[in-house]
């Protein structure tokens, strides 16, 4: 099957169902790009549902859909940075920094970016039709030197992340250790409850954790993903996932099937690759 630009993904959203789309978009095996694009198709699929949903009123249409995004062993990736920098690019005001002086730098550096591979979080909607809140949770090491990181590298590397204001959400750090479940579940639940927001979606996403973790963790993680997530009052609550799974040998879809539906899950979308991390997909609560 030939592999679709993002572009024509979306506007895919229409005629095929969640499932068919992830499908064909996903003959990419770079496990961050699967995630980028995961995470942008279900976002695009939250605001285009939002914004044409009967039951949306006209008022509601006009406001932004919360989503919240937890990475779990974000490491010091930038995800949720650059998630945050694409709204910001896209939207009416940029900060000023982003706005005047960096003006000319950005967009050149994004029309390379684009000619040169397409970036999957180009296709996020634009960004006056969501908020995004993003949440990572790493053991405390980890968490403690990237906020040394951030507060030295991302001044000088991004220096309008510090000029924004505080309409725009930063990411937000927590300490914790997967191999703790107790602990694990108390800060996913504080995280959700404290959310004053109400997000309309919630996305859970694992990229290369699980295989560090205690055996049989990663299963039990699961199902504590969709116990806390079961009280969040959202419908649309998702996992994302490039890492591997417990149960599953080998690459085996049916096998990834049964395990999600063991862990409170629905599998939408699988794609296996060799390494480590091998388990590619998609879930939704069930
Ligand atoms: C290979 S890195 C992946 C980082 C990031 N997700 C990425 O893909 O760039 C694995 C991450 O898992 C975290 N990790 C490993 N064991 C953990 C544990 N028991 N509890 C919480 N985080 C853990 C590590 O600290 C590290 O940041």
């Amino acid at each position: 099957m030939p592999m679709l630009k993002l572009g024509q993904i979306n506007a895919l959203f229409e005629m095929h169902n969640y499932s068919n789309l992830f499908l064909i978009a996903n003959t990419d095996c770079h496990r961050t790009a699967y995630l980028d694009k995961a995470v942008s198709a279900i976002i695009s699929k939250i605001c285009h549902h939002y914004q044409n949903s009967a039951s949306t009123s006209s008022i509601q249409r006009y406001k932004p859909v919360n989503i919240m995004i937890i990475i779990m062993g974000g490491g010091y990736d930038t995800r949720s940075f650059k998630m945050i920098e694409h709204n910001l690019v896209n939207s009416v005001n940029p900060p000023p920094l982003l706005q005047r002086r960096r003006k000319w730098r950005w967009v050149k550096l994004f029309k390379r970016r684009r000619q040169q591979q397409p970036n999957p979080l180009d296709n996020l909607p634009p960004s006056k039709q969501y908020n995004l809140q993003c949440y990572e949770l790493d053991l405390p090491q980890v968490v403690q030197t990237k906020r040394r990181l951030i507060q030295s590298r991302l001044s000088r590397r991004r220096p309008w992340f510090s000029t924004v204001n505080e309409s725009v959400n930063t990411p937000s750090f927590f300490e914790v250790d997967f191999n703790n479940l107790n602990q694990t579940k108390k800060v996913l639940k504080n995280i959700v409850s404290s959310n004053e927001t109400h997000p309309t979606a919630n996305i859970i996403l694992f990229e290369g954790v699980m295989i560090y973790l205690d055996k049989g963790v990663p299963h039990a993680l699961l199902e504590v993903c969709s116990e806390v997530l079961q009280t969040s009052g959202s419908d649309n609550n998702y996992l994302c996932f490039a890492d591997r799974l417990d149960n599953i040998p080998g690459g085996d879809e049916e096998l990834a099937r049964v395990e999600m539906n063991n862990t409170g899950w629905e599998l939408v979308d699988w794609l296996s690759k060799p390494g480590l991390a091998r388990h590619m997909g998609v879930a939704s609560l069930k």
